[in-house]
């Protein structure tokens, strides 16, 4: 993995292979930059150069906030792929004296999941030369020398957090990468149990027959046709007095077909990532516990692949829900929903304070929001906000879809309590997360959230920091909203 540390010594009279210089809006005036090489190269400013004799890759930048820096340093990481160097450095000119260390902590989370790949099938592996960035908290100006050393500290904590958030991510997006022969329920199962062997974590697997004891005729329904049986993974985190108790859910989907309202082929791919709501929520319990959060935190994940057979759940079929109410089968390939309807339920059995669930439910959230967005919804408006300030403040993109009673209508059965589909084309995603919100109880209404992540979950064409394949969506808002609410409900102790 990349090593990244920070130091009080200049940036000149740090010693590394290369040097990662930012050329920000256009402007070469620096001593850092060589202003002859960037106009004999008639430099456009469009990506990244090297410049072989100077030893200095010039990163292009529109403006210095968090969100550009963010993404310069998978950038810079990416670019140095190429090259044989062991080490760089980088420096953080015009930053204003007084500045806090925001810009250097994007940097550094850009560059450590920037640098991720997925490579465990290539036979001829392409690993990065680069082992190491140096980051320099030089005195800016008059910035007294205390006042370095303060900064390096502050950031050094900040990085220690950055460390466990993006190996949590990292560890994330390989469990959805891997393939779903390999991936499956069972897999899922023991990869968490041995993933939380030395930490405070503890875990509960229900298999098929504690299923059908917990009566969860819906997510039983969806795993019934796959040769791999069904896993309920339950995590905990019980730190001693915690501030508040939160429950997460996860689509564990290891593979969606479709079932027998089987998908076309070209959807069907990249349905490995079903999972990725449920590899979030294990994602998020890891980087809870490593930062040792204030708060009881339960990670329920909803482990099954949607297959077809002659076993296989059908359309027309009525399944009776650990809610104890009944759903019309219209169309097999909403299994998400079905799944997460009992996993909800049981999750409310646990009391919680918050109780969020994280899922790639539907295509329509995509058509919506985009492939970059994830689509936030509930019946609580303050938490749905508190939620979208977080998640934004994590770096991922997130938006509100709104509740409203005529969407509720469509989701109607005349034979069932409910319908599994919507009998309009529109609203696809709304109609689902109200799906969902008929499984949560009156008095839990208000502490429910539903994240959907079909969009940023899985990346075809890179973008921002994410390399191709699976992104780890969910995990840096989760943890960061995690983060916020032990903050919010300490300082309300004080
Ligand atoms: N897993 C899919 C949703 C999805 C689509 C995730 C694209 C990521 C990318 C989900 O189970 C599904 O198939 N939903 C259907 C629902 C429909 C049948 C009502 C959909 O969105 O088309
Ligand atoms: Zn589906
Ligand atoms: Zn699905």
């Amino acid at each position: 993995m990349l090593k990244i540390s920070a130091h009080k010594e200049s940036f000149t009279s740090i010693k590394a292979d290369v040097a990662i210089v930012f050329v920000i809006n256009k402007n070469t005036k620096h001593k850092w930059i060589d202003q002859k090489f960037l106009h004999d190269l008639a430099y456009q400013h469009k990506s990244p150069v090297l410049h072989q004799q100077a030893k200095t890759l010039y990163i292009p930048l529109g403006s210095l906030e968090v969100d550009s820096m963010r993404e310069a340093g998978a950038t810079a990481v990416k670019t140095l792929k190429s090259y044989p160097f062991k080490s760089a450095k980088i420096g953080f000119y015009t930053l204003p004296k007084s500045s806090d260390t925001s810009i250097m902590a994007a940097f550094t989370l850009g560059a450590l999941l920037g640098d991720y790949s997925f490579d465990t099938f290539l036979s001829k592996k392409q690993p990065s030369s680069l082992r190491e960035i140096l980051i320099s908290l030089e005195s800016y100006d008059t910035d007294s020398a205390g006042a370095t050393k303060e900064r390096v500290q502050d950031f050094s904590k900040q990085l220690d957090e950055i460390k466990i958030i993006t190996k949590s991510v990292n560890i994330t997006r390989d469990l959805v990468n891997t393939p779903p022969q390999i991936a499956t329920p069972k897999y899922l199962a023991n990869y968490a149990q041995d993933l939380i062997k030395g930490t405070n974590l503890s875990c509960k697997i229900l298999k098929k027959q504690e299923l059908k004891k917990e009566k969860m005729g819906a997510y039983l329904a969806v795993a019934k046709a796959s040769s791999k049986s069904p896993r309920l993974i339950h995590l905990s985190y019980k730190p001693k007095n915690p501030q508040k108790k939160v429950v997460l859910v996860g689509k564990g989907l290891t593979y969606d077909s479709g079932g027998l309202s089987l998908k076309p082929s070209d959807y069907m791919t990249t349905m490995k990532a079903d999972k990725s709501g449920g590899c979030a929520v294990l994602g998020i319990m890891l980087a809870a516990e490593k930062l040792g959060l204030p708060l009881e935190i339960h990670g329920i994940i909803g482990a099954c692949e949607n297959m077809i057979g002659g076993n296989a759940y059908k359309p027309d079929d009525v399944l009776i829900s650990r809610e104890g109410k009944s759903i019309e089968i219209g169309n097999t390939d909403a299994e998400g929903r079905l799944v997460l309807a009992d996993c909800l339920s049981y999750a409310q059995d646990l009391d919680p304070d918050v109780l969020i669930d994280f899922a790639t439910l539907t295509g329509a959230c995509v058509v919506g929001l985009g492939e970059y967005t994830s689509g936030v919804m509930g019946y609580n408006q303050k938490l749905q906000l508190d939620f979208t300030q977080s998640a934004l403040d994590s770096g991922e993109l997130v938006a509100i879809l709104p509740f409203n009673r005529h969407i509720k209508k469509l989701i109607e059965s005349k034979i069932a309590d409910v319908s599994n589909v919507s009998s309009s084309r529109y609203g696809g995603a709304i109609s689902a997360g109200m799906f969902l919100g008929e499984f949560i109880r009156e008095s839990y209404k208000d502490k429910w959230l539903h994240i959907d992540i079909a969009g940023p979950a899985f990346v075809a064409k890179e973008w921002d920091i994410n390399p191709y394949g699976a992104s780890g969506a969910g995990v840096r808002m989760g943890v960061r909203f995690l983060q916020d609410i032990s903050k919010i409900s300490k300082a309300r102790k004080q």
